[in-house]
């Protein structure tokens, strides 16, 4: 091989260091991944060590996790076949592949559709839309997000049903607290109703994104660990009024 194929691993890394996602990979590969990912430079290192060509090679992981291989694979413009038997995986690597969705339509869809629903959602099992205290943009709980939100799937809603016991068996013991959870549960029923196709997985593997980083008490390093429950921010929300038409919160 020669040398000018070579990809020169990061320099001055360690051991620890050379496995880390460099950060002119971070907004490609870092938004969804997990401790086990490969990092992207030695991807890249293998392809060009192998002798790769794009014009006849395809890559194949069956084993793709969060997608680094087949991801860094097309960037270098290369075919992809990708297989894993953890389903969150799967959903992760289509996601990722998935290069042509149109943004403006899920930023629309989650803006008039999923958030009102959500929204309606909570409110019918007594849980607002955010805690209390939290610090966060008012977006959940905009007059628009009530107005535009179409009651009738509202009924539906039920956490219990949605994650019956024995799958909330499978989460381990404070991972995640029971309000944060469902708040995650209204979303993900209102992503299922009212996002299409081509944007449904995009939300999905964004919210899986969430509950990891932000709803639930999760810590890796490199095991996966339990965090103490997080401390809430002071408060930062405009106050609602009851609307006694149909029950739901309105703005003033
Ligand atoms: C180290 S990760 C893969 C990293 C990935 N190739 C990348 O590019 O970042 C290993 C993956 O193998 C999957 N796996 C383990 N045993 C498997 C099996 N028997 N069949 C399919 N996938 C499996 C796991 O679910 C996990 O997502």
């Amino acid at each position: 091989m020669s040398s000018a194929l070579q990809i020169a691993e990061p320099p001055g890394l360690g051991y620890a260091g050379k496995n880390r996602l460099q950060p002119e990979d971070a907004a490609i590969h870092g938004w969804y991944r997990f401790v086990l990912g490969y990092p992207p430079h030695l991807v890249r290192e293998y392809l060009h060590r192998l002798g790769a060509n794009p014009a006849e090679d395809w890559v194949f992981d069956p084993f793709s996790g969060t997608a680094t291989t087949p991801v860094e694979a097309r960037l270098q413009g290369f075919s992809t076949l990708s297989a894993d038997a953890n389903r969150i995986a799967v959903l992760a690597t289509r996601v990722k592949l998935a290069w042509d969705v149109d943004l403006d339509e899920v930023q629309r869809t989650l803006l008039d559709d999923v958030l009102p629903l959500a929204c309606r959602c909570l409110h019918r099992v007594n849980l607002t839309p955010a805690p209390e205290e939290a610090q966060q943009l008012p977006l959940f709980e905009s007059p628009l997000a009530f107005e535009r939100s179409n009651g009738s799937a509202v009924n539906g809603f039920d956490p219990n049903a949605l994650l019956p016991d024995k799958a909330a068996a499978l989460i381990p013991k404070g991972f995640v607290s029971e309000k944060p959870l469902h708040r995650v549960l209204a979303l993900k029923y209102a992503i299922d109703k009212v996002a299409g196709y081509a944007t449904r997985d995009l939300m999905r593997l964004a919210l899986a994104n969430t509950i990891v980083t932000t709803a639930g008490n999760v810590g890796f390093g490199p095991e996966v660990y339990r965090l103490p429950p997080k401390r809430m921010l002071r408060a930062c929300r405009i106050p609602m009024k009851r609307d006694t038409t149909d029950g739901v919160p309105a703005h003033p």
